[in-house]
């Protein structure tokens, strides 16, 4: 099923296996699922059968999506959103690219993509025009999920690309001229609003912002909104914020519903109905190499992000989502705890 001969990786060993419960192995199928015969993917799929979601078939999109997670604050959730998202759309049976854009490489970590400095990178690609294809590698034991790796190279591009032509574009134009079909292309940001994310704004339709939903969770967010408009008004027609994910969400917290009801407030539709719970699972599962999609398939954390995952698919192709667990809790209070979009 595979037509991806020119993508070249390693496969890395299998890493500690998942302590879930596997669903047996009759579970019948309407959708192909992924062929994966890993022990970790295997888990990971049953997962998602274990959802009663899998036989349903999501919808895939009919051009590729280039979703660009976007959020100049560190520590929100970016990359864990990033790679959790796209482990869940190839679980669901899409072809997905992550491109890793932070020179710190956590999402090449994450997706056990080795990204020393000798790798070939997205840094290639960006400042010596290096076709994408030469760098992107599959992800060990997610059938369909790919990476193109960020090395620490890419800490000199910001710098670098100043000077080259077309600046902006080079990561639009990498990705017009790769040819494998893609159904999602998730870009991880640096925690920054320079050249890396300017590129990664003019390559992508739809902006995906990441809240934690903790203090000050909109503070800074009015600097990126203003940098999606005026990327919109010069380089890129398309670009929209089409997407919120609450993050790190603690429905224990009053602060938590808090933030969301403030989020919702000001954002409206765009943020998903799902929120992700803060998890211990989640934040263990990239010293693994992994996604929690494969380091604990059962978890909340793994379940949260297959359903924002699937809501994802559904809207777009302009299908309502149907909440199948409320994980927003209570979003009562109208008390303001955040310093509003500044
Ligand atoms: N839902 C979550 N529950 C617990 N820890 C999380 C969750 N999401 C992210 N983290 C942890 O928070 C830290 C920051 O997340 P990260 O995705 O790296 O943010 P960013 O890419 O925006 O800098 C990481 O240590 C990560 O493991
Ligand atoms: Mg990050």
């Amino acid at each position: 099923m595979r037509s991806d001969a020119n993508i070249a990786g390693p496969m890395t060993d299998p890493v500690p296996g998942p302590r879930t419960e596997s669903a047996g192995d009759g579970v019948s199928r309407e959708t192909p699922p992924p062929m994966d015969d890993t022990p970790i993917g295997r888990a990971a799929q049953l997962a998602v059968e274990a959802l009663g979601r899998a036989g349903e078939g999501l919808p895939r999109p009919d051009q590729t999506r280039v979703m660009v997670v976007a959020n100049q604050k560190g520590g929100v959730g970016k990359t864990t959103s990033t790679v959790n998202l796209a482990a869940s759309l190839a679980l669901h049976g899409a072809r997905v690219l992550v491109v890793d854009l932070d020179p710190q490489g956590n999402a090449s970590t994450a997706l056990g993509i080795d990204h020393h400095a000798e790798v070939p990178s997205i840094y290639d690609v960006l400042v010596d025009s290096r076709p994408l294809s030469e760098v992107v590698q599959p992800v060990p034991d997610i059938e369909g999920l790919f990476c193109a790796p960020a090395t620490i190279d890419l800490a000199g591009a910001e710098i670098e690309l100043v000077s080259l032509v077309a600046r902006e574009s080079r990561l639009q134009r990498a990705i017009q001229a790769y040819e494998q079909p893609l159904d999602y292309i998730l870009i991880d940001c640096p925690p920054s609003l320079g050249l890396l994310t300017v590129n990664a704004l003019v390559a992508g339709a739809e902006v995906l912002i990441p809240i934690q939903c903790e203090y000050y969770a909109l503070e800074g967010l009015g600097q990126l909104l203003r940098n999606v408009d005026l990327v919109r008004g010069h380089l890129n027609p398309d670009l929209h914020v089409s997407t919120i994910l609450l993050t790190m969400y603690d429905g224990r917290t009053r602060l938590a519903s808090q933030v969301a009801e403030e989020v919702r407030t000001h954002f409206g539709k765009e943020v998903l109905r799902t929120s992700i719970p803060r998890s211990v699972r989640i934040s263990e599962a990239p010293s693994y190499g992994q996604t929690v999609l494969t380091y604990d398939p059962g978890s909340s954390g793994s379940l949260s992000y297959l359903e924002a995952a699937r809501e994802i698919a559904l809207r777009g192709v302009g299908l309502h989502y149907e909440a199948q667990h409320a994980r927003t809790g209570s979003q009562t209070s109208q008390q303001s705890v955040s310093e509003g979009i500044q």
